[in-house]
């Protein structure tokens, strides 16, 4: 991975990359790429957002923008972005959730277009090292819901360990649903 840092007055523009994949800060007009994954129902099932209006996808996006001025920044949020097309096709974010603990928090959303590519597991894998290397942090954990089969593969593939089922972690329109808890460690990579 390939890491470039840019002052720009109070926002730091962070990009990193593989042979085929770029990862860069959201711009306002992200949103129409966006939209084509988070309207549709199989991208958000499981979770407590969408499918999502264009009013909401915007808000997402400017949601995000706001999030990376912020000082102390805690989220950062990127646009994967396929090289070959300069095309976003989806993003992936780390959180810090605890500072004194030196601990965050990893997700990831992919444009069904590119499911099963390796997308998610090289732009996660990206954040982790981000995490570890750049943030400081100790312990990095995800969650998904037991029946997501490709996200649960994901985190597996990379290094994850499951810890254990956290019940009714998420509420739903339907109700609340569980969550599978995953971490990865600084000594373990
Ligand atoms: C989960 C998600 C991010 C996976 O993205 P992806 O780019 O297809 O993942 P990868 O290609 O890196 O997949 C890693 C492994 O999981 C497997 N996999 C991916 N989707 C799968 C599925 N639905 N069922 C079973 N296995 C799956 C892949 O085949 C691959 O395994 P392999 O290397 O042995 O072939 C994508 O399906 C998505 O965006 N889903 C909707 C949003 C979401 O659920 N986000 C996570 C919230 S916790």
């Amino acid at each position: 991975m390939k890491l470039k840092r840019e002052n720009r007055e109070v926002t730091l523009i962070v990009e990193m990359e593989t042979d085929r994949l770029y990862l860069r800060e959201f711009q306002e007009d992200d949103w129409g790429a966006v939209h084509k994954y988070a309207s549709l129902e199989q991208v958000s099932r499981n979770q407590p957002w969408g499918p999502n209006t264009i009013e909401e996808t915007k808000a997402f996006v400017e949601e995000a923008l706001a999030d990376s001025k912020k000082t102390p920044r805690t989220r950062y949020i990127f646009a994967i972005v396929l090289k070959e097309h300069q095309e976003l096709i989806g993003a992936v974010e780390i959180n810090i959730r605890s500072t004194a603990n030196k601990s965050g928090e990893i997700g990831y959303i992919v444009n069904p277009d590119y499911w099963g590519k390796g997308v998610a597991t090289e732009a996660a894998s990206m954040m982790i090292d981000f995490g570890f290397n750049e943030l400081g942090l100790h312990r990095i954990y995800a969650t998904c819901a037991p029946e997501n089969e490709g996200s649960q593969k994901v985190l597996e593939k990379l290094g994850m360990r499951f810890e254990g089922r956290m019940r009714d972690h998420i509420l739903l329109k339907e109700g609340c649903r569980d969550s599978n808890l995953f971490s990865i460690l600084a000594e373990d990579k």
